[in-house]
Order: structure tokens, then C-alpha cells, then sequence
């Protein structure tokens, strides 16, 4: 099975949030089960910079408004993958994020970079573009990526299938519909069975019109995204995908995530021997600034501050929350709003409230070995990978109980427990169960202990779910045309 990863973003070279480590780990994990895999990805900044032994394969020429178009291949740092990586200056070489500048607009241009990226994936796994590989699985992760799969589905000489993975329902890829001509697609996917979507043309639409079978990251978004609640618009999309669609939960990458080898935290430590984190947590409130109170409960927030996260509801219970004696250690950037309101709550609870904005994968490590817990108050979660890496650090988690949240935290209350979950999205259900949890911490430390114990030792790693995958990948080989595609 020959598969080829398209995506936007990869860890260590690009990311901004977990879709960087899944495009890191599942593919690797699938090489490991024997598949042949690759990667494409555009050719950012830190992407020419960071790949090994990059060999140009073809020069594209002109196209999607660059002058000079070229395809290198080359391998990942770490894992040692085969990655294609598009060079084109024009269009990827500038500082900022894959999606936009440091202010927060999105590029000008993103219609041309990501047209790029689909038009020339669909290419490459068809054998028109390396004539030494070609693939039978393209795997679009994303708007970003989806547009292989209508160029799949377009290809004449093509028997490849494609997979089309949503990480996130809430970005779609929506341009003007008058920009239509630079896609370089046929008119005739120009309406609402096609790209079309409420008079603009949906990247995503692609992905849900054309792709042979669609994925999303968890079993419980995957049902959230066919109800209007959660389905930003594309829940009727989804519906009429039917079978087509499944979810499959995220793995972590055992070795990135391990408090036993991980060289960024103060001590290593596992689920036999629990002395590391106690000193993992000294060292973080030394560092902090914090009262070195062995009470308190000690919680963490790693994330982007966006409305998706539901951390307005964190900053609504903090008084309460720093009035029962809990400490607080955020780790984030996104809407400003947010990260003022951060600032200013931790200028009000000096010694008890730290909080760092900006982006630092180190210190992330440090904060989930050093907390006592992780708190994940999201509105909605896909899947949701910190809540995983929290069980893996004996970091107990506290969510609500929405998509993958959902999947992999279940209550201290039942039998399977290991972390705590609450239902309602308001500062009352979440500082009742930060309570719950603050209280269980320092009355019940066997308890405590054996729910840690409980999530350092379970499995979470992806060897199951990247073999789901390939299984799914060979469904796809299986299978005939797909509704839309009009072939
Ligand atoms: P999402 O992809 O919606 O942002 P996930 O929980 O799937 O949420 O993944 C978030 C990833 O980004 C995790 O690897 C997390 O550690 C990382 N992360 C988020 N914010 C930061 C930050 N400010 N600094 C370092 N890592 C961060
Ligand atoms: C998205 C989602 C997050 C998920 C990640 C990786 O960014 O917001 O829930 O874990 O993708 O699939």
C-alpha cells in the first residue's frame, strides 16, 4: 500500500496545533506497519530549512500565479520519511504562520497556495510527476489538502482513492466564489454538489464531495459533525456521505510524550515510580514564581486561546477557583481578547495565576509533568491531543464531555476513571469539577494515585489506530466511483 500524506503541517517543522503531530506520528506509525508512505508538503520556511537531503524531481514552471514551481524530495528529520516538498518561493517563502501573518489575517493569497498543494498531490499519486513512485492512497488532511480529492476524482488515467481527514469542522477554506478560474478546476463542480457552498467555493466541500471515504478524529465528532450544532453548515454534507464517514480516534507519539525519556522536564519518571513528578512539580512552581504549596491543586492549560476552547469559562471560575487555593499555569497564543484577559487575571492572582503567551514546545513538556491536572473546558473538540498527553504524564485531565474529550476521560466516579468530566459549557460545571478534583487530590491520595496510574498505563499510542487506517485505505482500493464525482 503505497499512501501519500498531503497536509499544511508537520511536527518539528511546522506547527500550530495538534494536526502537526498527527501528520508526524500516523505516518510513521503506518511505515512501521509495513506501508509505503510519503508526505507533500508546501515548502515553508522552516519546511526548505528543516528537511534532509532535499533532490529536486521536477520543475512544474509557472502556476497558481508563482513563476518558478518546483518539486524536491527529501526526508523527514526524526523518522527519516520520504517527504515531497514544494518549492515555490513565491507563494511559501515568507515569515508567519502556514495560514497567515503574526497579526492574524490570513494570507491574500491562501486560494493559490493550497490550489497548489491539492493540484499537484492529485499529480504526484497519479505517476505524473516522479516517475519512480506513485501512490495508491492519497490522504488529504484538512481544507488545506482537500482539493487533491477532487483532482483524484478528475483524473482520467487515475485509479488512485482518496481519504479526506477533518481535523476541524470550523475551518473550511472559504474564498469568493468570483475566484472561481484560479482553482484550475472544470466549471461543472462549480455548484452546490460540487465546491459551491451559500454563494462562496468551500476547500472543504471538496474533501466531502470527492473523497472516497472521510475520516474525522474521534467516534463521537464524527457524530457530532452530522447535527447542525456542530456541523458549522456541512452537517447535511456529512449526512449524505452516510457510511462514508467514520471516526477514528488519535494516537500520541509514545516516544515525544514519555516522562521515563522525556529530556525536557526536571525528572523522569513512570507509572511505578512517581517521585520524578513530585520534583517535575517543585521545579515548575520554583520557575513560576509560585507558593511551593504541596495543597494546591496544581492545573495546567496548554492551548490556543480561541473561542473552540472554551477558556472564557476558565477565566469566569478563576476567583473562585484561586479562592479554594488552586494554582494555574497557561501556555497559549490566539485572539488577543483572550490573551489580555490572561494577562490581567494573572496580574491579579500574582503567585497563584501564571501565564505565558506565546508558543514553546518545551515548555509545554514542563507544565504537563509539573501539574497535578490539565483542564480541556472546550466547547467543541474533534479529538483533542493534551488531555492524552496530561494521562500520560499522570497529569489527571478535566473536560467536558464533547468529542474526543469525550472518548478518551471518563469520570473518577465510574469504574474505567481517569480524570473528571463535566457536561454543562458554564463556570459553575467546570469549577465544580476542578473542586471535585482539588478535594479528591488531597482527602483521597491512593485514589489519586490509581487514577494516575490508570492513564500512564493505558494504551494511547497509534499502532491500532494507524492499522484502522490501512484497512480503511484498502476499502478505498476496493471501492467503485464516488456521489459527485461525475465520472
Ligand atoms: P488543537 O489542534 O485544536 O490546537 P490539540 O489538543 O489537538 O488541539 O493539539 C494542540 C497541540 O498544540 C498539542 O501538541 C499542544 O501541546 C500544542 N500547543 C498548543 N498551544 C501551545 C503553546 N502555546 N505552546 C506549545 N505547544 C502548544
Ligand atoms: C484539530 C482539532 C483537535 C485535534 C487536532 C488533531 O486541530 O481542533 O481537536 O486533536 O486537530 O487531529
Amino acid at each position: 500500500m503505497r499512501v501519500l500524506h498531503v497536509a499544511a503541517e508537520v511536527y518539528p517543522l511546522v506547527k500550530t496545533g495538534g494536526l502537526a503531530d498527527v501528520v508526524a506520528a500516523l505516518p510513521a506509525a503506518q511505515a512501521r506497519q509495513g506501508a509505503e508512505v510519503r508526505l507533500l508538503l508546501p515548502g515553508l520556511p522552516s519546511v526548505m530549512d528543516g528537511v534532509q537531503h532535499a533532490r529536486p524531481v521536477i520543475d512544474i514552471g509557472s502556476c497558481f500565479g508563482a513563476l518558478r514551481v518546483r518539486l524536491l524530495l527529501a526526508r523527514m528529520p526524526g523518522t527519516g520519511l520520504p517527504v515531497y516538498v514544494l518549492d515555490a518561493p513565491y507563494l511559501y517563502r515568507r515569515t508567519g504562520s502556514p495560514y497567515g501573518n503574526h497579526g492574524g489575517e490570513e494570507w491574500p493569497d491562501n486560494l493559490q497556495r493550497f490550489a497548489l498543494l491539492g493540484w499537484v498531490a492529485a499529480h504526484l499519486a497519479a505517476d505524473d510527476a516522479d516517475l519512480k513512485w506513485r501512490a495508491d492512497i492519497v490522504h488529504a488532511h484538512d481544507w488545506h489538502a482537500a482539493l487533491a480529492c477532487a483532482h483524484v476524482a478528475d483524473h482520467p488515467a487515475s485509479d488512485v482513492r482518496s481519504v479526506f481527514t477533518i481535523h476541524n469542522m470550523a475551518f473550511q477554506g472559504l474564498f469568493p466564489l468570483h475566484d472561481w478560474p484560479l482553482l484550475g478546476l472544470a466549471s461543472r463542480h462549480m455548484s452546490p454538489a460540487g465546491l459551491e457552498f451559500h454563494g462562496q467555493l468551500s476547500f472543504m466541500k471538496a474533501g466531502l464531495q470527492y473523497a472516497h471515504r472521510i475520516t474525522t478524529v474521534s467516534p463521537t465528532y464524527a457524530h457530532e459533525i452530522a447535527t447542525a450544532e456542530f456541523g458549522f453548515g456541512l452537517d447535511g454534507a456529512i449526512r449524505s456521505r452516510g457510511a462514508d464517514v467514520v471516526g477514528i480516534l488519535n494516537g500520541i507519539d509514545a516516544d515525544v510524550w514519555n516522562p521515563a525519556i522525556d529530556p525536557a522536564i526536571a525528572a523522569r519518571y513512570d507509572d511505578a515510580r512517581l517521585e520524578g513528578k513530585r520534583a517535575c512539580r517543585e521545579a515548575l512552581q520554583a520557575e513560576l514564581g509560585l507558593a511551593a504549596d504541596d495543597d494546591a491543586l496544581l492545573l495546567a492549560v496548554i492551548s490556543r486561546l480561541s473561542a473552540q476552547k472554551g477558556l472564557d469559562l476558565l477565566l469566569a471560575a478563576l476567583p473562585q477557583l484561586a479562592a479554594a487555593g488552586v494554582q494555574l499555569v497557561l501556555l497559549g497564543t490566539g485572539e488577543p481578547s483572550l490573551e489580555a484577559a490572561f494577562r490581567m487575571a494573572s496580574e491579579a492572582h500574582a503567585g497563584r495565576v501564571h501565564v505565558h503567551i506565546g508558543y514553546d514546545e518545551a515548555r509545554a513538556h514542563r507544565l504537563l509533568a509539573g501539574a497535578d491536572a490539565i483542564v480541556v473546558p472546550s466547547r467543541f473538540e474533534p479529538c483533542g491531543l493534551t488531555q492524552m498527553y496530561g494521562l500520560r504524564y499522570g497529569t489527571l485531565p478535566i473536560v467536558r464531555r464533547v468529542g474526543g474529550l469525550a472518548d478518551t476521560v471518563h469520570d473518577a466516579g465510574g469504574t474505567q476513571g481517569n480524570g473528571f468530566v463535566f457536561d454543562e459549557a458554564t463556570p459553575t460545571a467546570l469549577a465544580a469539577a476542578v473542586l471535585r478534583a482539588a478535594r479528591l487530590r488531597t482527602q483521597d491520595p491512593k485514589t489519586w494515585r490509581m487514577l494516575q496510574q490508570r492513564g500512564m498505563a493505558a494504551d494511547l499510542a497509534w499502532a491500532g489506530s494507524a492499522r484502522r487506517y490501512l484497512q480503511l485505505y484498502r476499502d478505498a482500493a476496493g471501492s467503485a466511483g464516488v456521489p459527485g464525482a461525475g465520472r
